[in-house]
């Protein structure tokens, strides 16, 4: 049985991110870090439904909804019009955002929103695009926002807009804690990360990717991916939540395999061998850790991908 319906819509889900390694590069003119990073996208879902409307909206709901502004400036309603001005399509959508990835969390939330909206709509207006063209538009939404249009793991170059597959076998055991406090403005962390190397008189030159952890991604093994995973934003998200600290030592006490602060931040992730320990660990931290919200996920997964279509009945 289906309900009936009176317009078309499309929703489509989409998994926040983590950097498992983030070399920050120097500053470039146009005030974005030149960047070499490998992006992983986790199972922590958002779900966006675009529907047939007279006029432009958005709505949030969903746990981590608190915070996410309902109205033009929401970045997913951007790509929604960005895509409909350079296609010329007249119509206009009311979108749905049921949020569950952390908001300001360095999980790139508002980024998968924006990447969901522009695969919802090309669907629903049947436009006929391939994610590589979508690209463009989704680059200039936001330096993330093309890898969530992909998902998996991939090399991120530029501002991290420019993209190349990575091969990576199997499947790696995460877990999340998630900052009981308001998030941290990327901005601040970058300019964090420029006043630290400043005053310690650090000049850096062309990022570039680790060997060692492209190396350990061919085979997955949980050691040897967690000892290579690096964050230079790190020490800046630390900087600004000293508590950060206190969290990424309970994970590491408890027998993590790798533990960071992802991208920008406050979220921290631990690496894991397996599911079971992936519990053990979550159980751990809730009981001794820094307060926070503790989630598990794997990764990789696929990218934003349409779950449901329907049309009027
Ligand atoms: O591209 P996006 O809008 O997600 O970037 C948010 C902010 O993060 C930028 O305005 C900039 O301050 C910082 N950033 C940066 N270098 C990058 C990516 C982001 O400095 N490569």
């Amino acid at each position: 049985m289906s309900l009936a319906v009176e317009s078309r819509g499309v929703t489509v889900r989409v998994p926040g991110k983590i950097n498992l390694e983030l070399v920050v590069g120097p500053l470039r003119e146009d005030s974005y870090h030149e960047l070499a990073t490998i992006y992983h996208a986790v199972g922590i879902y958002d779900y966006v439904t675009a529907i047939e409307a007279e006029s432009w909206s958005v709505e949030v709901t969903g746990a981590t909804a608190e915070g996410v502004p309902a109205n033009g400036t929401n970045l997913a309603l951007k790509a929604a019009k960005m895509l409909a001005r350079r296609f010329g399509v007249e119509g206009a959508v009311a979108l749905s955002i049921d949020k569950n990835i952390p908001v300001a969390g360095g999980m790139a939330g508002g980024s998968a929103d924006a990447a969901a909206a522009l695969v919802a709509c090309e669907a629903l207006w049947e436009l006929q695009l391939t994610r590589d063209e979508l690209e463009p538009i989704a680059a200039k939404l936001g330096s993330d926002v093309p890898f969530l249009l992909h998902g998996g793991t991939a090399i991120g170059s530029g501002r991290g807009e420019r993209l190349a597959p990575v091969l990576a076998r199997g499947e790696l055991h995460w877990v999340l804690w998630v900052s009981p406090e308001a998030g941290l403005s990327t901005p601040q962390v970058y300019a964090e990360c420029d006043r630290l190397r400043e005053a310690a008189g650090i000049e850096v030159g062309d990022p570039t990717p680790s060997g060692a952890l492209v190396a350990a991604l061919r085979t997955m093994h949980p050691g040897e991916v967690g000892a290579a995973l690096r964050n230079d934003l790190q020490e800046a998200a630390i900087s600004l939540r000293p508590v950060l600290s206190e969290v990424l030592e309970a994970g590491t006490t408890l027998g993590a395999q790798g533990a960071i602060v992802s991208g920008s931040g406050p979220t921290v992730v631990f690496l894991v061998g397996t599911q079971a320990e992936a519990i053990d660990l979550s159980v751990g931290l809730a009981a001794r850790g820094p307060a926070g919200d503790i989630r598990r996920a794997t990764g990789p997964v696929a990218g934003a991908q349409v779950i449901q279509s329907v049309s009027p009945t």
